[in-house]
């Protein structure tokens, strides 16, 4: 079972000729929304990918069809709060190359409290998952309890904020970040990515796959191949997978080749949580 402590947003898309750059102006050449957000996205990815899956998280009254549609997909969602906050939401523009920019207005997803997130761990049994994101308030003491009550705790460091994971290293058993970030991280610690301390670290390096560095060594994973519309979601997918194939009993290596399955067959659609492949997609696609 995975214990997802993570961001809703209502996603607004803007297809747009290029990103705008500072002062412009730009016409959108269409307009969308959908279910989104860091954590829903990785909640509804795991569900796809047949893991159990709880959300913890909040909307606002505006955002009740978020929470709906999560119940859809196959979330549990009685530890979705509803707060007097509007709903966190994103503005997402996606160039004609598929490469996008977010604005986001965080909302309810900070309004989260110890009593929400304590209440729905009392749930959990040990061994389960915790994942989190950096898209919601409550990451230290969501990881502390996690901790205390013998679950894994798996970090996607994004958005990246290095302070943020220095005040969780120690707790974290799992770490995804890209390639970027591992950058910044291994700068502002003054460490390798082996020395964190944190057992597993997966790097995602984009169209060229993701490497894995354990206390056994490191390896790389290949991309599979895909013509990219847009690249929205695609790193949420991949986490999403991966912990739904830890939870189910993979292989670390079994679980990152899913991973890597259903991020490149995410990156050929328009859309976030709501276009989020499943099982028998990926089984259709790439033969598994
Ligand atoms: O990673 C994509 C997500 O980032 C979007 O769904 C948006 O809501 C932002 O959280």
């Amino acid at each position: 079972m995975i214990w997802n402590l993570g961001s809703i947003n209502i996603d607004n898309f803007y297809e747009v000729p290029h990103l705008p750059a500072a002062g412009e102006t730009l016409a959108a050449r269409s307009f969308g929304f959908g279910l989104g957000g860091k954590g829903a996205n990785m909640s509804v990815a795991a569900a796809r990918a047949a893991a159990r899956v709880a959300h913890i998280g909040a909307v606002g009254p505006d955002g009740r069809w978020t929470r709906d549609r999560l119940l859809e997909y196959g979330v549990d969602t009685p530890h979705i709060a509803e707060v007097q906050t509007p709903t966190g939401h994103a503005n997402i523009v996606v160039d004609a190359a598929g490469e996008n920019s977010i604005v986001l207005f965080q909302g309810a997803n900070v309004k989260l409290t110890e009593a929400i997130i304590g209440q729905a761990l009392t749930e959990a049994s040990p061994r389960d998952y915790v994942l989190m994101q950096n898209e919601t308030n409550g990451q230290e003491y969501c990881a502390a309890t996690a901790q205390s009550l013998g679950l894994r705790v798996v970090y996607a460091a994004a958005p990246f904020d290095a302070d943020a994971i220095a005040r969780l290293l120690g707790r974290i058993d799992f770490l995804v970040l890209n390639e970027v970030e591992a950058a910044q991280l291994e700068a502002a610690t003054g460490k390798t990515l082996d020395a964190l301390g944190v057992e597993d670290v997966v790097v995602t390096l984009g169209a060229k796959g993701c490497k894995w560095v354990s206390n056994t060594g490191e390896k790389a994973f290949d991309a599979y191949p895909a013509d990219a519309v847009d690249t929205t979601g695609a790193g949420d997918t991949f986490t999403g997978y991966l912990v739904a194939g830890l939870d189910r009993g993979m292989t670390t290596e079994n679980a990152i080749d899913l991973a890597l399955k259903a991020g490149a067959l995410m990156v050929t659609r328009r859309g976030t949580a709501d276009v989020i492949p499943d099982l028998k997609e990926i089984q259709d696609r790439f033969g598994i």
